[in-house]
């Protein structure tokens, strides 16, 4: 065994590991007054305060956090980061009883956000979502899911996730890049659904072979994409060996989550109107299915998620921000997390789980982050706090103490 590190550091632990207790989203794997090696970016030993002086373990550098709480770095796995624009004026319209579809219908919603990223010059994009970013990263977030949808030409696409990839580069925490041509038909195509979806496909292959795709998502909704066309940008998706997920039955049962299970992909997203038959076929093929509550919230959706019945399937339940202009104008993790237990009824340890654990299997991470593990990532939030329930708990606070992304102070 290792007994020199490159750093050890001291705290109370939140693990989410099995061997340290965790089990079925209960415990949170605690150790307290626990002590962590990293060795090269990674964790290289786990144990207790007592133990590294028992086996006289020593490191470059030593950090004592006392009674302060290192968990894994947060994952924020669905988010629209990367836009221009704003659209307060639709939050005024539906306070006044205007519909999210009807806006929608009527040229606005998601169109409105294209029209204004479309508009934007690449430096100009990227500032802007840069500050969104910083907000996350300030919430002890190391790894952000970030989308394109707000272009829907292949210039647009391929500088929203151009400006996605900068971000990772520039702030030193891990971006993955969604495609998410098929999030609404652009006007140009409003006669033409079918060549819409055929060239989806096209820039598909050439965005990936320009190294911008990690992941492919879709719309899967009466106002946006049915399911045979999602399946056509999803056959070439698996074609590529790239994963996919998908927004599923947000406002209507589309059959989403079964068509993610079928394909073997990541995650079914929102999934308010989710069926039995597919929480089914997700608990068979490991599918995650990540809850957004901001976007319940601001939509003032009534249908709750059956989070029981994913419970007794075993479908594995993520929480993330959903950022974007329209249903989640938010850039805080720790706020979904809140709504997901006083919205949803998660627990704590679930709501917590869901932005480490189950956000990294959300985003096919499950090998290397949302855990304290020997080997995985030394992404570690440190946080001030006196219980790990304070972080569902605090409303509006700052409790991050200090970011550690590949074992680099962020
Ligand atoms: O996750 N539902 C589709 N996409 C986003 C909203 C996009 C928008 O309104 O700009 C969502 O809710
Ligand atoms: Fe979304």
């Amino acid at each position: 065994m290792t007994t020199h590190f490159d750093m050890l550091l001291f705290a109370n632990l939140a693990t989410f590991n099995e061997e340290f207790g965790f089990t079925h989203n209960t415990h949170y794997g605690a150790i307290h007054q626990g002590a962590m090696g990293i060795v090269g970016g990674e964790i290289a030993w786990i144990g207790t305060k007592q133990d590294t002086k028992t086996l006289q373990l020593t490191a470059d550098n030593s950090l004592d956090f006392g009674d302060k709480w290192i968990t894994p770095a947060l994952i924020d796995c669905h988010t629209h980061l990367v836009y221009g624009g704003n659209r307060s004026n639709e939050f005024e319209m539906r306070l006044n009883g205007v519909s999210y579809q009807d806006i929608a219908s009527s040229g606005g919603g998601i169109m409105a956000t294209v029209n204004a990223t479309r508009d934007l010059g690449f430096d100009d994009l990227y500032k802007l979502s840069a500050k969104r970013l910083k907000t996350l990263i300030n919430q002890g977030v190391g790894t952000v899911e970030i989308k394109s949808g707000y272009g829907l030409d292949l210039d647009s696409e391929r500088k929203m996730l151009t400006v996605a990839k900068k971000l990772g580069d520039d702030f030193g925490i891990t971006i993955k890049k969604t495609y998410l041509a098929l999030h609404a038909i652009p006007p140009e195509f409003k006669d033409n659904r079918e060549k819409y979806v055929k060239n989806a496909c096209e820039w598909l292959k050439i965005l990936h072979d320009e190294g911008l795709v990690d992941a492919v998502d879709a719309f899967c909704e009466s106002i946006a994409f049915n399911r045979d066309e999602v399946a056509q940008v999803f056959d070439v998706a698996r074609s590529l060996g790239l994963p996919v997920k998908l927004h599923a039955e947000q406002m209507s049962d589309m059959g989403g989550g079964a068509l993610v299970a079928d394909f073997h992909g990541l995650s079914a997203d929102h999934i308010e109107y989710l069926s039995d038959e597919s929480i089914a076929k997700m608990a068979e093929h490991g599918v995650v299915g990540v809850l957004l509550p901001t976007a319940f919230y601001i939509l003032k959706e009534t249908k709750l998620p059956p989070i029981d019945k994913m419970r007794q399937m075993g479908v594995n339940m993520a929480v993330s921000t959903d950022s974007n202009p329209g249903t989640s104008p938010s850039t805080s993790l720790l706020l979904a997390m809140n709504m997901a237990c006083t919205l949803f009824g998660l627990t704590c340890e679930e709501a917590l789980a869901g932005t480490t654990l189950y956000a990294a299997k959300a985003l096919g991470l499950q090998e290397s982050k949302g855990k304290l593990d020997i080997g995985f990532d030394a992404d570690l939030a440190i946080w001030d706090i006196d219980r790990l329930a304070d972080l569902c708990y605090l409303i509006g606070a700052s409790p991050v103490h200090g970011l550690l992304v590949g074992g680099k102070v962020v």
